[in-house]
């Protein structure tokens, strides 16, 4: 994985609500970190509101917009810098008399797009961008018909993190910048919009709708999906958007949503969205979730049919503390956005399901990212194994490792291990209190840390505590080890299994999807073919509806070239575009020279149907040119 019609009445309303609300606080110079990531010069003049007034355009696969930014600037700023990547834009203006002004795009950096330069002469407080999005703007990925569940109405989503929001908004596109937002968007009749704000439950008859984002957001946290999508409720505060045929299925598997949101408020304090629902997109989606704020976007591969994958949900509501309310300030610092929700996640899990659940999902990530680490020092990569990131010149999709979210729970659970929960927890709810809707650096955390959980309670620290968990290389010797009971009877199933037991003297009747998941990632590397057979026969993996029992099994049967599985190997491939997915099932084939010819040839039929995120990996894995 290496991985609208603009008002200017409802821009002064929101900045009244969004006041006092959320008092927000702009980080002042000094606080502000560095971000290498954006071209903004934020210490200058900041966007603090944004009025997007949208035309979407699916037969050409193009938004045209209005961007209209109202901005801070500090005395004597004389320019206002937006992020742009791949924008045609075609006229700037300012202030309300909207009065043209000079404008320039400077050079295109890697990663990065080109900068927007708009030059302030005296005091200016909006500024206005009239531009075009480009048919291959990265965040957009425009869907036919048929590559949908209904196989008629056509589909646009974004994905904005890291820093793709600046290929459909001219913004300053940086996790330490927040703004509001309201929006009036324009699509074909028949399809609802929807953003990562307030959201209508209804299609419109004209094809207008109109939001509005009170609370301030940093751009990746900027959201769009349009669609023939319907909206089933599930509580007073949360419901399930998707296309028509798949809505039903959504709901069942989302049931306990609202336990998951009041286990999350106990732990963490009050939900500060108001709202919390989830879309369910088609399978290109190339994540298996996004925590964009008020609307989670959401793979349908977690659609299992027994609830089994919900942990991905508490994993993505828990954004809605950790991410969303306390920010990472740059991409180097990924680990506190990411790090948090696994441990958060986990702990919304061990509430509803149990210590011995949420002791196994443990587990299952801990071998992931045991293995991940040692590919990676293999490779030459070890200081990508340190939570805290150097992601100058690189793009922070690089940042997408294990890392960030195992060794970043890991770390966690280690503090929570060393001063008790019950003190850790008081610590954790008045971190989130203090810090809701602001940045946090890693040597902001760590301060915080040695301030709030160490000396408040009179427990001893130094420094090396940092450098082996955020500094340092690999895990220290002294790791939490999440133990499972039920995973040791699984192994000795499969040993029993190895040594000619018949599956029908195997005890797996009560078993749960996470103990199949540990069993089929036991498979030996020389498991006789006739013993995959029975295997195959006897638990129906390769028909099985989970995708991620489907994707390890998918592996074996790769490394074991047991041909039986290939056509749903290649079915699953052409179908389901989480990268999650396809980075080791094509990674699995390309190790053999037989397999990347079979690589090579899904990947011609599958690929158009992938996001770029997911085919700029798989591009790479296969030495693919277009
Ligand atoms: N915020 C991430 C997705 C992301 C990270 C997108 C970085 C782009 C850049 C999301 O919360 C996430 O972690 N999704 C995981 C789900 C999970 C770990 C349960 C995924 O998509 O697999
Ligand atoms: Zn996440």
């Amino acid at each position: 994985m290496h991985y609208i019609k603009h008002t200017l009445i409802a821009v002064s309303t929101i900045l009244t609500i969004t006041q006092c609300q959320t008092p927000k606080e702009e980080p002042s110079a000094e606080m502000r970190a560095n971000d290498i990531h954006s071209f903004a010069k934020p210490d200058e003049a900041v966007v603090t509101h944004l009025d997007w007034d949208a035309q979407l355009d699916f037969d050409q696969k193009v938004i045209t917009a209005k961007a209209s930014l109202k901005i801070q600037t500090s005395n004597g700023a004389t320019m206002l810098i937006l992020d742009t990547k791949n924008l045609q834009i075609d006229r700037v203006t300012t202030g309300a008399e909207e009065k043209n002004t000079n404008f320039e795009l400077g050079e295109e950096a890697a990663h990065m797009g080109r900068p927007l330069m708009i030059p302030l002469n005296g005091e200016k407080e909006v500024v206005h961008v009239y531009y075009k999005t480009s048919p291959d703007a990265e965040a957009l990925q425009w869907l036919s018909g048929v590559q949908t569940a209904g196989k008629v109405a056509p589909f646009l989503f974004t994905q904005s993190q890291a820093i793709l929001a600046r290929s459909w908004v001219p913004i300053q596109d940086s996790p330490g910048i927040r703004f509001t937002y309201n929006a009036t968007v324009q699509v074909p009749k028949g399809l609802l919009a929807l953003m990562s704000a307030e959201n209508p439950k209804e299609k419109s008859a004209d094809g207008k709708y109109s939001f509005v984002m009170k609370q301030p957001i940093p751009a990746y946290l900027l959201a769009l999906a349009v669609g023939d999508i319907t909206y089933q409720k599930i509580s007073d505060r949360s419901g399930v958007y998707a296309e028509p045929s798949v809505v039903e299925k959504a709901a069942y598997e989302f049931a306990e949503l609202e336990s998951m949101i009041q286990a999350a408020e106990y732990l963490y304090g009050k939900y500060q969205w108001e709202v919390y629902d989830i879309i369910v997109l088609p399978p290109s989606f190339p994540f298996g979730g996004m925590e964009n704020p008020r609307l989670t976007f959401a793979t349908p591969t977690i659609l299992a049919g027994d609830r089994s994958l919900t942990s991905l949900v508490a994993h993505e509501l828990a954004h809605s503390w950790s991410g969303n309310l306390v920010t990472n300030a740059t991409w180097n610092d990924f680990w506190l956005n990411e790090g948090f929700t696994v441990y958060f996640e986990q702990r919304i899990m061990e509430a509803l399901y149990g210590r011995e659940y949420s002791e196994m999902l443990a587990s299952l990530s801990m071998q992931g990212l045991e293995e991940e680490i040692t590919q990676m020092i293999a490779d030459g990569h070890g200081v990508d194994t340190h939570l805290k990131l150097e992601l100058t010149d690189r793009n922070p999709d690089d940042g997408m490792t294990s890392i960030a979210y195992d060794k970043g729970y890991l770390f966690l659970r280690s503090l929570e291990e060393k001063v008790g929960r019950e003190v850790f927890d008081v610590f954790l709810k008045t971190y989130f209190t203090e810090n809701a809707f602001k940045v946090m650096t890693t040597e902001g955390f760590i301060d915080y840390l040695n301030t709030n959980l160490f000396k408040k309670n009179g427990i001893a620290v130094d420094e090396t505590l940092y450098q082996a968990w955020v500094y340092g290389e690999g895990l220290p010797d002294n790791k939490p080890t999440p133990v499972s009971g039920k995973f040791e009877k699984v192994e000795a199933t499969m040993k029993r299994f190895v040594e000619g037991s018949s599956p029908d003297d195997l005890l797996t009747t009560d078993w749960s999807s996470h103990e199949w998941l540990h069993f089929v990632r036991l498979i030996p590397t020389d498991m006789p073919r006739d013993q995959m057979t029975k295997l195959d026969e006897a638990y129906g993996f390769t028909i099985t509806g989970n995708s991620e029992i489907l994707t390890a099994w998918l592996v074996q049967a790769i490394n074991h070239q047991y041909e039986p599985a290939y056509v749903s190997l290649e079915n699953f491939l052409v179908n389901a575009g989480r990268r999650k997915f396809l980075v080791p099932l094509y990674g699995a084939m390309s190790n053999t020279e037989s397999g990347m010819l079979m690589a090579k040839a899904i990947y011609q039929k599958a690929r158009p149907n992938y996001h770029f995120v997911s085919t700029s990996t798989i591009d790479e894995m296969l030495s693919w040119e277009e």
